[in-house]
C-alpha cells in the first residue's frame, strides 16, 4: 500500500508512534522514527527491522523548530523523498483545575502538543509540495490530536486546548493544501494501553472509571490507532482531507 513512499513518524519510541512505524513500514515504506527518546526509537527502528521493514532513527525534539526542519531534511537525505508525516509527538502533561495550572505546565504541553505540530508541519510541507511539482504525488499528513480535541476534559485545561488546536491547525491547513496534492488529516484515540497513561491504569479505580467512559468496554490498543492512520495516510484515503477521525471506542457517542 505504501511501496516507494518515505514518513516520518514523531514520538515513534514508545505506545501509538511505535505501532505507526510499524504499519508505515509494514506496509513498504521507510520510515524516519524520530522521538527524544533514543534508546526507545532505536528500538522501534530493530523492530521495523525484525519485521522486515526499512528504519532509521533520527532524535528531534517537535517543540524545537530547528529540530523539525532537520527531521525533515533527514528523511530526504536519507530516503529520497518525503510522502507521509503522522505528527504523533505529545505529553499528558499536569493535571490540576484552571486557576491552578502553573504557566510553566501549560507553556510545555502547548510547545510539544501544539507549536511541535505546527513546526513538523511547515518543515514537511515543502518537501511534499515538491513532489507534486515534480509530478510524483503529493503527501499525506495525520496529525494525532485525541478525544479531548472534541472536547474539554477536566484538569487538562492545557491537553484539551492544545488537542482543540490541533484540529484547528489541521482544517486550515487542509484548506490551504488540498489543491496542491496534500492530504491533512487529524485522528482522536480515547484512552489507549500506552506509557503514557499507564499510572492512571495502575490505580484500579480510576481504571474502572476510564473503561467506563468506553461503551465497548475497554481501553484501546495502539495498533487500533495506527490501522486508522495507515488508512489515512494511503491513497485509499485519496479524498479525505481537513477531517477529524474519532478512534474512541464509541467515547463521544455519549
Ligand atoms: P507515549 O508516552 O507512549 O509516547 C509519546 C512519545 O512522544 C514518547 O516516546 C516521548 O518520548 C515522545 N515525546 C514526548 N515529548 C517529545 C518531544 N518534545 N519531541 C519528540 N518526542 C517527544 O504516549 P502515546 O499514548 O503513545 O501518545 C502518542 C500521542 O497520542 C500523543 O500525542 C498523545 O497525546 C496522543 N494520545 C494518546 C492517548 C492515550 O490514551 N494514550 C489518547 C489520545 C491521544
Amino acid at each position: 500500500m505504501l511501496q516507494d513512499k518515505v514518513a516520518i513518524v514523531t514520538g515513534a519510541a514508545s505506545g501509538i508512534g511505535r505501532a505507526v512505524a510499524l504499519a508505515y513500514a509494514g506496509a513498504g515504506a521507510a520510515v524516519v522514527v524520530s522521538d527524544v527518546a533514543v534508546d526507545g526509537g532505536e528500538e522501534t527502528v530493530a523492530l521495523v527491522r525484525a519485521a522486515g521493514g526499512q528504519a532509521s532513527f533520527f532524535a528531534a525534539d517537535v517543540a524545537n523548530p530547528s529540530d523539525c526542519a532537520a527531521l525533515a531534511a533527514a528523511a530526504v537525505q536519507r530516503f529520497g523523498r518525503l510522502d507521509i508525516a503522522c505528527n504523533n509527538a505529545g505529553i499528558g502533561g499536569d493535571l490540576a483545575p484552571t486557576a491552578d495550572y502553573t504557566v510553566e505546565a501549560w507553556n510545555q504541553v502547548i510547545a510539544v502538543n501544539l507549536s511541535g505540530v505546527f513546526f513538523c508541519m511547515k518543515a514537511q510541507l515543502p518537501h511534499m509540495l515538491a513532489n507534486t511539482r515534480a509530478g510524483s504525488g503529493g503527501g499525506a499528513i495525520v496529525n494525532m490530536a485525541s478525544i479531548l480535541g472534541a472536547v474539554g476534559f477536566a484538569n487538562a485545561p492545557a491537553y484539551s486546548a492544545a488537542k482543540h488546536g490541533v484540529l484547528g491547525l489541521t482544517k486550515a491547513a487542509a484548506q490551504e493544501y488540498g489543491a496542491q496534492g496534500v492530504r491533512i488529516n487529524a485522528v482522536g484515540p480515547a484512552f489507549i494501553h500506552t506509557p503514557m497513561i499507564a499510572g492512571m491504569e495502575a490505580d484500579p479505580a480510576t481504571n474502572a472509571a476510564l473503561v467506563a467512559l468506553h461503551p465497548i468496554g475497554r481501553l484501546g490498543r495502539p495498533e487500533e490507532v495506527a490501522a486508522l492512520v495507515l488508512w489515512l495516510s494511503s491513497p485509499a484515503a485519496s479524498f479525505v482531507t481537513g477531517a477529524y477521525y474519532p478512534v474512541d471506542g464509541g467515547f463521544l457517542s455519549r
